[in-house]
């Protein structure tokens, strides 16, 4: 068997400049949210990754036109008439769900078998099935599948029960071209959200609100076709600045937004990191020397935490001074990158979703696994922490969401190569 692995050298400061790539997470939403178009649309600023050019093979198989070069992608959805995404290409990400949302819009039906993405709890679907029927669609799930259809999609006040981000976007697409109007109560606030909001209202939607926890939405009968950029991509950015923390280092991000990182921001500040937003105010610029301080962590829908980077600051806090409390509220089995680095030295107990980290003084590098996409990104941010060489396993993971991590690192003076080998996963 062919495997890549990441190997890194650890104990370099990072130095210099890097970019920021688009959003993974809004790019998906927007993807979906353009096959309900009766005309083409242009995507730009899309990342270089796996989970984007999956979501082009979805749009291809459905029937639409489809090119992508350059982090631009050009949908034509007028031929766009198959209503049922392939198994194969739904299971590869979570986001394949959102063409439930977006067919159901467009043709009045959808469907797609239970979606992928990454294994860290059980990830219900109950409050997109519950968006829907608001909605005036009947739903079934059936041997894996699950499948949606109207004759008429009609406004609908939608409570939903926690403020999920897949269940909100859901119920935006649909609402988009339902007829009537719509309130989503208690809905997500994410930055993508808002993200997805200015691209509806860019196709001629009527979207207001988003970013607050009501949004509302006028149905349209038709969407036309926009040019649109998707925003930097918080979750890599957030990423960076973990990064650069890790190897004490020096280190402006360029292209990010600032204030979608002030959960994180005010997080390192408390430890003892310096943060400020570079020249331009686009940019980010984080430093830190010596010891950090310990820190309590709690994952929280936006404005709060981000659950995703609750694991790579979790690795962060695994060689501060003290013991840092993580409470992860969001998915109940995200503390699996934990057991990686205990590996490399780290020491911490986890009670159900509550896990107490007491800082050593170092890591040691060792073989580990990217047990998940954050997971991987973690690792990395490990790997450059510990003395001596890591070699990271399934990195296809970090392909999923990350845009040449590798390569932005180096870049920055991290010693870290892709390398291909046979063999198997080193089994420990
Ligand atoms: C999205 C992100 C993911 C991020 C997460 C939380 C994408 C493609 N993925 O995932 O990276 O970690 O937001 O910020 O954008 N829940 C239910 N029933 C539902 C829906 C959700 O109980 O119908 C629960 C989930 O189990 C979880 C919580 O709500 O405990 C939040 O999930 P949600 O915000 O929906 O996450 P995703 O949209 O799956």
């Amino acid at each position: 068997m062919r495997i890549e692995k990441l190997r890194i050298f650890g104990g370099n400061r990072l130095e210099g400049a890097t970019n920021v790539s688009g959003g993974k997470n809004t790019a998906l939403a927007i993807i979906a949210a353009a096959a309900m178009a009766l005309e083409p649309c242009q995507i730009e600023n899309l990342p270089d990754i796996e989970d984007i050019r999956v979501m082009r093979d979805i749009l291809l198989s459905l029937g639409a036109k489809v090119e992508l070069e350059g982090g631009v992608m050009r949908i034509d959805p007028r031929p766009l008439e198959l209503t049922q995404v392939p198994e194969q290409l739904a299971s590869k990400l979570r986001a394949s769900y959102y063409f439930l949302g977006a067919l159901l819009g467009r043709f009045g039906q959808g469907e797609v078998s239970y979606p992928g993405g990454c294994d860290i709890g059980s990830r219900p679907i109950d409050q997109h099935i519950k968006a829907f029927e608001a909605l005036g669609a009947t739903v079934e799930t059936e041997y894996g599948r699950i499948r949606v259809q109207a004759d008429q999609l009609r406004g609908a006040t939608i409570y939903l029960d926690m403020p999920s981000v897949g269940a909100t976007i859901n119920a935006m697409l649909a609402a988009t071209l339902a007829a009537g109007n719509t309130e989503i109560v208690n809905a997500g606030k994410e930055p993508h959200i808002v993200d997805l909001a200015n691209f509806l209202n860019a196709m001629g939607g009527h979207v207001k609100g988003a970013g607050t926890d009501s949004i509302r939405i006028r149905g349209v009968s038709r969407l036309h076709g926009c040019t649109y950029a998707v925003i930097p991509d918080q979750i890599e950015t957030g990423t960076l600045m973990i990064a650069a923390a890790a190897s004490h280092g020096d280190v402006l991000i360029r292209g990010a937004m600032p204030t979608h990182m002030e959960a994180l921001t005010a997080k390192l500040l408390e430890m003892g990191v310096r943060v400020d937003e570079g020249v331009g105010e686009d940019s980010i610029r984080v430093r830190s020397e010596g010891r950090l301080r310990r820190v309590n962590v709690k994952t929280q829908p936006y404005p709060g935490f981000p659950t995703d980077l609750q694991q790579p600051i979790s690795v962060l806090l695994s060689t501060a001074q003290g013991t840092s409390i993580v409470q992860e509220t969001i998915f109940e089995m995200r503390f699996k990158h934990l057991d990686e680095i205990r590996r490399m030295g780290a020491l911490f107990e986890v009670n159900g979703r509550v896990a107490y980290i007491h800082g050593v003084e170092k890591l040691t590098g060792c073989p580990v696994r990217a047990t998940d996409l954050r997971a991987g990104a973690a690792m990395v941010v490990a790997g450059l922490m510990a003395e001596g060489q890591t070699d990271i396993y399934n990195v296809h993971y970090i392909d999923r969401g990350y845009e040449h991590l590798e390569l932005k690192l180096k870049g920055l003076g991290a010693k870290i190569e892709r390398l291909t080998e046979e063999g198997s996963l080193p089994s420990y």
